[in-house]
């Protein structure tokens, strides 16, 4: 069903109706329009409770294409977190000249803003979703079937590394992938994946290449470009705030 923007706040799903796309993952949902003619799926990795899954969903469904909408997510909230992910990596990125000062000033400034507020700054406790537990793959699968977008959809639950395994996924092509997963064992893991199986013009969406609360997606994308040989593109600095991709 298409949905008028007063309908998908209320059922929270990204609003594909509105033009231009607003908000942090806009870049995502303008690829998604307008690559029609590259081959393979929409993968997300980190789907919480369908927000942006659906929303891809809808503009696959809108034009007929044979492309599905891919979600992996434990549907259980973070799995465990590695030492890369801790708020201290903040400072090894400043010192090591890998962040701005402008970035490190606002990861310290968030940092003071949520200890006032009383929140630990702590992966798991840094966003206002907590760990991302409130949700359940029951859930999302019946949001799907709801917004009649689940012939567009698979979903796979359990950790990436797991997940990214299974049968139906070892012969996938992939058009783009959004990675919105927070920490730096998923994007290990969506990187390694998605790299080798991503169409020519394809997109990697690094939703958290730029963070004030993790740390870690900038370790693992930066030695997984090292190793390939390639470096994230800068699709835009709004001033505060830079959103990045990697292109094939
Ligand atoms: C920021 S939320 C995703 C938000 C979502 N894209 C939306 O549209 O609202 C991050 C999600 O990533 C999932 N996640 C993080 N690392 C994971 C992993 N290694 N395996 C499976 N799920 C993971 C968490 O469970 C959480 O639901």
């Amino acid at each position: 069903m298409a949905l008028e923007p007063w309908e998908a706040s209320i059922l929270g799903v990204y609003d594909v109706a509105t033009r231009p796309y607003t908000g942090g993952s806009r870049h995502w949902f303008d690829f998604v329009e307008h690559a029609r003619d590259l081959e393979g799926d929409f993968l997300e990795f980190g789907v919480y409770r369908g927000r942006s899954l659906v929303g891809t969903a809808m503009l696959l469904q809108e034009r007929g294409s044979d492309s599905i909408a891919v979600g992996f997510d434990t549907f259980a909230g973070f799995p465990s977190t590695s030492p890369f992910d801790l708020q201290e990596r903040f400072e090894q990125l400043h010192e090591e000249g890998r962040i701005s000062s402008d970035h490190f000033e606002r990861v310290v400034k968030n940092r003071a803003h949520l200890s006032w507020l009383g929140r630990d700054s702590h992966p798991s406790a840094s966003s206002t979703s907590g760990n991302f537990s409130n949700t359940s793959e029951h859930y999302v699968r019946s949001l799907l079937e709801y917004t009649g977008t689940d012939s567009q959809v698979e979903l796979f639950a359990g950790e990436f590394a797991e997940s990214v395994e299974e049968p139906a996924n070892a012969r996938r092509t992939v058009a783009g992938a959004l990675i919105d997963c927070d920490l730096w064992g998923g994007y290990q893991v969506a990187l390694d994946y998605v790299w080798p199986r991503l169409s020519p013009g394809g997109m990697i969406f690094l939703d958290e290449y730029y963070s004030l609360k993790f740390p870690g997606p900038r370790f693992a994308v930066d030695s997984f470009c090292e190793e390939h040989g390639i470096r994230p593109t800068l699709l835009e600095d709004e001033g505060s705030w830079e959103r990045w991709a990697i292109f094939k």
